[in-house]
């Protein structure tokens, strides 16, 4: 069963009814004014940091589950009749019900009466607002006489604090009201510089600030009691909940169809030039005053909504692709890039699942992240680099998040997450093959942002890469730390006290339990370090990284090998984790996804047979689960995985970000007909019929999908904010479809399914634009390019030496 449909010309998914299993959401914003908006107008904005600069209110794990958003509210003022056109908050049976999500922009609306509303919600690129620009018409035959009422709450800023500490805070809210605007102003008195305001285009029928005098006294947001009586208050907010509520009157004739702007808006003052006139308590508003005006006017906001139109219109066309199958088309066309372009902004930070309270930007998730959204844009792929690499630790380790305001790393959480330090190596070499530009390397990069310690970035790769060697286990393998990639296995937590942390608890010391998986991921940076210093100049150097690589084979081979598959780690006692005598959790995912990416095995057949046991064991019609099988009680040698029940999460879910990872593997092996096949069971397009199992959203990812051990088998959760993004991207894109960055140029290497007769692709790489045409001649993978008609050598495309500003590659499969 569905909800909606794609409109696939128009970049959209339009939802054609509001109560879809979950919330269905979207993100405004690209850079630093955000907020997420579902399908029923719920959902927040912040400025930069979800946590800290919080400007309106939300209400997670709400029943209805969707609850605080950006509502609208029409009044028939002769019937005294009222209703919601977004459905929320009032939950009329509407006409014609329709959400359209859209590339950083939503428009939501029905019909209700004969009175038609849509609401298009977006932050213009550049500035630190959002737009709802309202449109009513009247179909009726006669006149309709409306109030329109627009309504936000704002949040006291620090979303953690606002949704605890209420003795200060029904004390300290204030809001100023100034031409019609409403400015939010709370704390701004004194520590503050920043303050919110929401201004309408419209001579106002009235405002309210105050929540109470806007609902009345316990009333809900389904029926407030100034919109029943058809009358704002005029409220000044002092104390309790500073809201912004505008209302509006219109006079429609037949067919007439009339709109209202509405602005909601983040602005910081100069410190010296908070007050105006100086000294006084009253907001200087010179300096905002200028934009409200601005885009209250509705040319001004259609110019600012064809300018983002335009934006995602580039971004998306740095690569497009159309093949046969148009789920695939879809997600790398429009939705995967998409939502590449949310978890970059977001990290884990804000979404239904995330409350932006908890997470900051992951070191891991974050370099990770980069695969798939540095071709988009890479000037702050490297700006995010070198912040991430200014938290990393003198030890080459790395704090595992970090603030994205202030961006320190996060000491409540600290490192020794062996892993880590390699995702930095894995981020930095996607740059260097998507721009070829080497500058990044030489860039002053401080250690745990202490001034004064500034290294080359470069050494701060190096010692990622020793990091690993001067961490070594009884095997030779890597020490785990805290966990690696798979944060739920805790090998050195043995926690038994309720509420401590699996991650941040240790009480072993960390010198037995090792990591097969991190092994993988050794070998896999090695490569790419090696690959860095040999371009460099450094073959002394380079051929040093690929001895420790070819050691860790090795070992790899000896230790990490269990007969039919990788094993996943060893524990603090010594004993296996991933192998046949286990009796719960005998193969896992990650070790044999990563080592068979890595490369690992792909000659002496261990790669071949690994991914086989996967197929056996671990792939499902709704993808593949991370172990099997289930670990049925609480292990306490192995921390979280084994808290949760089976088929949830890394207890035997389907984590989609690792599913990519044996994608990949089986592209090495030269499989497209299962690789693909392993994508589109997880491609959220080809899942949308299922709408009803699956429950949420069918034009992203998902972290998870209930494995074969859950009731709920096929269900998916913690959607948009998940790595699965990037590396389902980079899967398809790199692997699969085979248009590669590489050092060098442009790799073009497909391994698709036998059945396709070719496909094509526009490419921008380093400024210059390629337009490739696969052809398939035979059934394997091997490959003939030509450029612009001339056959070359090998499979790299190098950028043309003559400055040529696009070319044409052909490339014949047989
Ligand atoms: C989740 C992991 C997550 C970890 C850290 C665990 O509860 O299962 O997926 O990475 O918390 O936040
Ligand atoms: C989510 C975390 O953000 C990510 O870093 C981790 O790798 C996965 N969970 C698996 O545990």
């Amino acid at each position: 069963m569905k909800f909606g449909y794609f409109d696939d010309q128009n970049r959209e998914y339009v939802i054609t009814q509001p109560d879809t299993p979950l919330p269905w959401i979207n993100y405004l914003g690209c850079e630093a004014y955000f907020g997420i908006i579902s399908n029923t107008a719920g959902g927040y904005s912040f400025y930069r940091d979800a946590r800290l600069r919080r400007i309106t209110r939300y209400r997670y794990n709400n029943v209805p589950l969707d609850f605080g958003g950006r509502y609208v509210y029409l009044r028939d003022d002769e019937s005294k009749e009222f209703w919601s056109p977004s459905w929320q908050p009032t939950r009329h049976d509407l006409k014609d019900y329709t959400c359209r999500h859209g590339m950083g922009y939503t428009v939501i609306g029905s019909e209700y009466a004969g009175i038609e509303a849509h609401t298009r919600y977006f932050v213009p690129l550049d500035e630190n607002l959002e737009i709802w620009q309202l449109t009513v018409t009247n179909h009726r035959a006669a006149k309709a006489s409306i109030s329109a009422f627009a309504n936000i709450e704002f949040c006291l800023w620090d979303a953690q604090d606002d949704a605890t500490n209420f003795q200060r805070n029904f004390n300290t809210g204030q809001v100023e009201v100034e031409d019609g605007v409403i400015y939010h102003k709370t704390e701004y008195r004194e520590r503050r510089n920043h303050f919110a305001y929401f201004a309408c285009s419209q001579p106002g029928a009235g405002f309210d600030t105050q929540r109470e005098a806007f609902l009345g006294r316990n009333r809900g947001w389904d029926k407030p009691a100034t919109v029943e009586a058809g009358q704002l208050t005029n409220s000044i907010a002092h104390g309790w909940s500073p809201i912004g509520a505008h209302q509006v009157k219109l006079e429609l004739e037949p067919g007439e169809t009339r709109q209202i702007v509405f602005v909601l808006g983040y602005h910081e003052n100069p410190v010296d030039q908070k007050f105006d006139p100086p000294g006084s308590q009253t907001i200087n508003k010179k300096l905002v005053k200028p934009v409200i005006a601005k885009y209250l006017d509705a040319k001004e906001a259609d110019a600012a909504f064809e300018r983002l139109r335009q934006y995602w219109v580039r971004t998306l066309g740095v690569f497009q692709v159309n093949t046969p199958d148009i789920h695939t088309n879809r997600m790398v066309n429009i939705w995967n890039a998409y939502q590449c372009m949310a978890t970059f902004n977001m990290s884990r930070s804000a979404s239904f699942y995330e409350s932006g309270i908890g997470r900051g930007l992951g070191f891991r998730d974050s370099n990770q992240d980069l695969l798939g959204f540095v071709h988009m844009v890479p000037s702050r792929a490297r700006e995010r680099i070198l912040d991430l690499a200014a938290t990393q630790l003198p030890t080459g380790g790395a704090y595992h998040q970090y603030q994205p305001l202030t961006k320190r790393g996060n000491n409540d959480i600290g490192g020794g997450f062996n892993d880590d330090p390699h995702w930095l190596i894995v981020g930095v070499s996607a740059y260097l093959k998507e721009t070829g530009n080497w500058s990044i390397l030489d860039e002053p990069v401080p250690y745990d942002n202490e001034p004064g310690s500034e290294k080359p970035l470069y050494d701060h790769l190096q010692r990622s890469f020793r990091y690993t060697l001067e961490r070594l286990g009884p095997h030779g393998l890597p020490l785990i730390g805290r966990a690696d990639w798979n944060d739920c296995l805790n090998l050195n937590c043995f926690s038994d006290t309720p509420g401590q942390s699996f991650q941040t608890t240790t009480n072993k010391d960390g010198k037995v339990a090792e990591s097969v998986f991190i092994a993988g991921l050794f070998v896999l940076a090695g490569h790419e370090i090696a690959a860095i210093a040999q371009h460099r100049g450094l073959a002394t150097e380079a051929a040093s990284y690929l001895a420790e690589v070819a050691k860790m084979e090795q070992v790899i081979s000896e230790h990490g090998w269990d007969g039919e598959w990788f094993l996943r780690a060893y524990n603090d006692f010594g004993g296996k984790i991933g192998s046949n005598e286990c009796a719960e959790g005998k193969i896992y995912i990650e070790s044999n996804g990563f080592c068979t990416l890595a490369g690992i095995g792909v000659e002496d057949g261990k790669a071949a047979k690994a991914l086989a046991a996967v197929a056996e064991h671990l792939a499902t019609k709704h993808g593949i689960v991370v172990q099997q099988p289930a670990y049925t009680r609480y292990y306490i040698e192995m921390g979280e995985i084994s808290s949760y029940p089976p088929g949830y999460k890394e207890n035997a879910g389907i984590f989609c970000h690792v599913n990519p990872w044996v994608m990949i593997g089986e592209t090495r092996l030269g499989h497209g007909d299962l690789a693909h096949d392993y994508y589109s069971r997880i491609n959220p397009s080809a899942r949308e019929e299922i709408s009803d199992l699956h429950r949420c959203e069918p034009y992203v990812y998902a972290q998870m999908i209930a494995g074969k051990d859950a009731p709920t088998f096929g269900e998916a959760k913690n959607s948009w904010l998940t790595g699965t993004a990037a590396w389902n991207y980079y899967a398809i894109v790199q692997w699969i479809l085979g248009i590669r960055t590489a050092l060098d140029g442009l790799e073009i290497a497909p391994v698709i399914p036998k059945s396709w007769p070719g496909f094509t692709a526009t490419r921008t790489f380093r400024g210059v634009v390629y337009n490739i045409t696969i052809e398939r001649k035979g059934e394997g993978n091997h490959i003939a390019l030509a450029v612009d008609g001339k056959p070359i050598e090998g499979n790299i495309v190098a950028p043309p030496a003559d400055g040529r500003k696009e070319v044409s590659v052909k490339g014949i499969l047989s």
